[in-house]
């Protein structure tokens, strides 16, 4: 009798443990949800201060430097991974994947029907048998994107020019206001 209320005691313990170190989907929505918000609002802060201190062709190297490090930074942090895809990148590391493919598909069928979704979530299994929740939050143009976005009458002449040279490859002009440029992309393995 002893020996057995000490085995439960054990397996209750490792049940305990189990519970604390995975990830459940909640758990996991809400990092997703936290890590976009910071990136966002990183992004915003600097790109806004950049164009009113510096204008627009030094602005670039927000985007350029910036973005990227402050998702790897991100990522780091919440053991998760963040970055920006796009169907049209400028960068060809935004290139999305298979999943992102489609979802960035559903966000400009959604969003020409009006109904575009707050974020795109799924959880997927990867062939190992590990999962993993998919989280994107599509990420809309205004006004000010166009300088470096948008159609050849809306783009700022010496950012274009800078851009071309940075981004030979170059997809990611020909946006009007409040289209689907893309979307903030994160990955969190689950338990
Ligand atoms: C000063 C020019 C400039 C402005 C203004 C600008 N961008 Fe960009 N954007 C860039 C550059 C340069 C990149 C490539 C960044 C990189 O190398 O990762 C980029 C990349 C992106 C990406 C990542 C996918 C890709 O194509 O590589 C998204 C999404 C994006 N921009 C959205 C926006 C939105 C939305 C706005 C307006 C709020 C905006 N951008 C304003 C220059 C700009």
């Amino acid at each position: 009798m002893k020996s057995l209320s000490l085995f439960s005691i054990v397996l209750l313990l490792a049940a305990a443990g189990g519970d604390s170190s995975g990830m459940g989907k909640e758990e996991a929505l809400a990092k997703a949800k936290t890590m976009t918000a910071e990136l966002a609002e990183t992004l915003k802060t600097q790109l806004q201060r950049a164009v009113k201190e510096e204008g627009f062709a030094s602005a670039i190297h927000v985007c350029n430097a910036v973005a990227p490090s402050a998702a790897e930074e991100i990522s780091a942090h919440h053991n998760a991974r963040i970055h920006r895809v796009s169907l049209k990148p400028r960068n060809p590391n935004g290139a999305p994947d298979a999943h992102e493919t489609a979802a960035l598909t559903a966000m400009d069928e959604d969003q020409a029907k009006g109904q575009l979704n707050e974020a795109y979530v799924e959880v997927v299994s990867q062939s190992d048998g590990s999962k993993s929740l998919r989280f994107m939050k599509p990420i809309l143009t205004a006004a000010l994107c166009l300088n470096c976005h948008g159609t050849p009458d809306k783009l700022n002449a010496e950012a274009a020019a800078a851009i071309g040279k940075l981004y030979p490859g170059d997809k990611a002009t020909g946006y009007g206001e409040n289209q689907v440029r893309g979307a903030f992309s994160v990955t969190v393995p689950l338990n």
